[in-house]
């Protein structure tokens, strides 16, 4: 190979070297074909599956209970710093964006009494997507199903399930409008 031809190779591989070496991660991590990005923690005695064409982000964190699971599946992306606890099952479908500082989880980890001495539940799976689209610093809590294509805005409070191609926002999420497709633009 000609001194020119092996550095044009060099500097792809150098502008590559992110994108080359989160795959790295997700094949050493035992998740082939997935990009793991720097800081990601995974950790917890359940289960976890992360498809091929899946995505964590840096410092993304997630913690799988006794007899969970974790799903990711293709297409799917995970945003820096987004934290996910499991007890139960989290399951994130396919090409479905969360953005970054996210917080996902299926369980309140404490258990409240009512004042008749019962329990209220305390956790419960939730499913995101496919295709949805959660914003930034925004919370889904225990026992939420966001619909196919929806939309959840920045720093909304999840509680209750959202519908196939709606937009939800504010703290608790309401329905603030319908979306039929979205995509990335320009920053
Ligand atoms: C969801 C989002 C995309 C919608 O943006 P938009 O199409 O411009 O819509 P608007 O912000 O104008 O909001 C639509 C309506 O919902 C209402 N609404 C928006 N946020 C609300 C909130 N937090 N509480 C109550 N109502 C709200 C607006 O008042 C508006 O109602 P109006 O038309 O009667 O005034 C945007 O609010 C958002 O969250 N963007 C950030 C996405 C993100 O996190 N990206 C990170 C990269 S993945």
């Amino acid at each position: 190979m000609s001194t020119p031809n092996l550095r044009r190779l060099l500097r792809g591989v150098w502008s590559r070297r992110r994108h080359l070496l989160s795959y790295a991660r997700g094949v050493l991590r035992g998740h082939p074909g997935a990009r793991i990005g720097r800081g990601v923690r995974l950790s917890g005695p359940g289960r976890y599956r992360i498809e091929r064409g899946a995505t964590l982000t840096t410092g993304v964190r997630i913690w799988v209970g006794d007899g969970a699971t974790f799903t990711l599946r293709e297409g799917a992306k995970l945003g820096d710093r987004t934290i996910v606890n499991a007890a139960t099952s989290v399951t994130i479908e396919r090409g479905t964006r969360v953005s970054w500082d996210v917080q996902i989880m299926d369980t309140d980890f404490h258990w409240i009494e009512n004042a008749d001495g019962t329990r209220r539940p305390h956790k419960a799976a939730i499913v995101l997507g496919p295709r949805a689209l959660i914003g930034a610093r925004s919370m889904v809590l225990k026992g939420v199903t966001v619909g196919e294509g929806a939309v959840v805005g920045a720093g909304s409070i999840v509680r209750r399930s959202v519908a196939p191609g709606v937009i939800v926002s504010g703290n608790p999420a309401r329905e603030v409008g319908q979306v039929t497709d979205w995509g990335s633009a320009p920053a």
